[in-house]
């Protein structure tokens, strides 16, 4: 197949939603179309059970599961389907945005019932700002929730997006009669059998033919007549332009659990969801139909097995083909690098690959050459942006509990940073580390983790911080500066890069330090 071929027939995309509305199930019968797993129930959930916090065993299978599924490929009618696994848990909440960069488009899962949730909020505002194309899946129709326009407007209202209807329900839970789809125009009815994997569908391209009548009722298809009349007048006709540039979100209604209304989701989505997108670097946007190949670390995995400290470094192939066995520029270091065995996802194994193409994801063993954000290029020096760090929720202290292990133990917490597990922030004033993260989970796992990866051992000790700072002075060496830096001096530390940091240790604190300081810039993310 030609090159232009094989980029035309990608479609990378990651599935996100509050924990609960069926992410999982959804992405299970996505697979089961793609003939990439056999029967239910093979995907497990990369979810945190309830009670996990203090359930080391639990953390360990949560993370042996999400090396299985961060990556879920597989082919339904000739496309190449690459999901990204985004866990929902919200103390891994960053892991899922730094996802979202190597993502060419998402589908959003919101549960009928329950209607926008915390953190459907939260993720669908950074694909907004990305301007990721969306489509909207509403879950669980077999059950009473809210009413479909209601719901409709819940979503506009609260993650600020422009709507369309492509399917719309013909009652819900016990009444639930199955879906019109206004995409393909036809009616699919509900019989509530998950096992039928062909479903059953009418043709309906005139809504007023008696036949609706006769296929769900006068009544239902009275109603139905009467909203859809409703949606074609309060919503935008759908146009798949629109979709592409983010300005409107088309949405389908359905029961992942029955496999309902998936079909349609994933034909409608193969059909408009877009093909590789291309890239902005620090010096110029990349095509994804380039001859040479770049590629960007999206994520960094620690290897299971205590005895192989090596990690998996995940890259997104951006442009030209990556090729097993040639070199290629890690840029921020100069140097080249050669993988012998770079690794393919499937449905849920992963296998050494020879050729990978954009929107490919590729698993290359490290040994700690990578950090998240790392770009890799045929030699041009460019680096890929959009990987910003965000200001920590959780801040402590962290303290050597074993004196004879310090090596150990700057080596675990150098090598979990550039997994990004944490930040890392220098006090300036002392050289004290102070660990930074989204969850309070997190300072579980890198305490467990240190001592199981790296045999080192840590304690933690409280410190009162409000908010990170990224500092940008706009006169380096004017007195301002030197001033802010002398008053604050406590305050300050350095991250990882070096970037001069103002852990603030109330919202009153900062506020006043940008009043009394107004030509220096306080940034929320590292990347300004
Ligand atoms: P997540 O990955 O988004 O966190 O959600 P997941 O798919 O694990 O689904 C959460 C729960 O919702 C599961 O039930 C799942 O079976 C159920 N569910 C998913 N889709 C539907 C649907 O269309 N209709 C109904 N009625 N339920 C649905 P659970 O009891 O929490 O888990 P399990 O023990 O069944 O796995």
């Amino acid at each position: 197949m030609k090159f232009s071929e094989e980029i035309k027939r990608r479609r990378t995309f990651g599935i996100i939603s509050h924990p609960d509305a069926g992410k999982t199930t959804l992405t299970e019968k996505l697979l089961l179309f793609g003939g990439a797993i056999q029967e239910a129930g093979a995907v497990k959930s990369n979810k945190v059970k309830k009670g996990a916090t203090s359930d080391f065993m639990e953390i360990e299978r949560q993370r042996g599961i999400s090396v299985a599924t961060s990556v879920l490929a597989f082919e339904y009618k000739n496309i190449k389907i690459n999901i990204l696994d985004t866990p929902g848990h919200k103390d891994f909440a960053e892991d899922t945005f730094r996802t979202l960069t190597a993502v060419d488009s998402v589908i959003v899962v919101i549960d009928v019932a329950k209607g926008v949730e915390e953190q459907t909020e939260k993720l669908v505002e950074v694909c907004r700002m990305r301007n990721i194309p969306m489509i909207v899946f509403i879950n669980k129709l077999d059950r009473e929730g809210k009413d479909a326009f209601e719901l409709l407007d819940e979503i506009e209202q609260k993650l600020k997006l422009t709507v369309t209807p492509l399917s719309f329900p013909i009652g819900m839970g016990y009444d639930f009669k199955g879906i019109y789809n206004i995409w393909e125009q036809n009616v699919n009815l509900f019989t509530g059998d998950p096992r039928r994997d062909i479903e059953e569908t009418v043709e309906i391209s005139d809504l007023s033919s008696k036949e609706l009548d006769n296929l769900i009722g006068e009544k239902a298809a009275g109603t139905l007549r009467e909203e859809l009349e409703l949606a074609h007048g309060v919503y935008p006709e759908f146009n798949k332009q629109d979709y592409l540039d983010g300005n409107l979100q088309p949405v389908f209604f359905g029961s992942a659990l029955n496999n309902f209304g998936v079909r349609e989701l994933l034909d409608c989505f193969i059909n408009i969801a877009p093909t590789p997108r291309p890239k902005d670097s620090d010096t110029r946007k990349v095509l994804p139909d380039e001859k040479d190949f770049t590629g960007f670390v999206f994520k960094i995995h620690a290897n299971m097995d205590p005895k192989h400290r090596d990690r998996l470094a995940f890259i997104k192939v951006v442009s030209g083909k990556f090729e097993r066995n040639k070199p290629y520029l890690h840029v921020r270091h100069g140097k080249n690098l050669k993988f012998s065995s770079p690794n393919a996802f499937f449905a849920e194994k992963k296998e050494i690959v020879e050729v990978s193409y954009p929107g490919d994801i590729v698993g290359l063993h490290d040994t700690g050459n990578f950090k998240i954000g790392d770009t890799l290029t045929e030699g041009e020096q460019l680096m890929y942006k959009g990987i910003p760090s965000f200001s920590p929720e959780h801040f402590r202290y962290i303290n050597n509990a074993d004196p004879m292990k310090s090596k150990q133990l700057e080596k675990g917490i150098d090598q979990l940073m550039d997994e990004g597990v944490a930040q890392l922030f220098t006090l300036e004033m002392n050289g004290r580390k102070v660990i930074g993260t989204v969850g309070a989970l997190q300072f579980e796992v890198i305490q467990y983790r240190l001592e199981h990866e790296y045999g080192a051992k840590c304690t933690y000790e409280n410190l009162n911080v409000h908010k990170a700072c990224w500092i940008e002075p706009e006169n380096p060496k004017g007195e301002e500066f030197a001033d802010f830096k002398r008053v604050k001096s406590k305050y300050l530390a350095k991250d990882k890069r070096g970037q001069l940091v103002f852990l603030a240790d109330s919202a009153f604190s900062l506020q006043m330090a940008q009043q009394k300081y107004p030509s220096i810039k306080f940034h929320y993310t590292s990347e300004f």
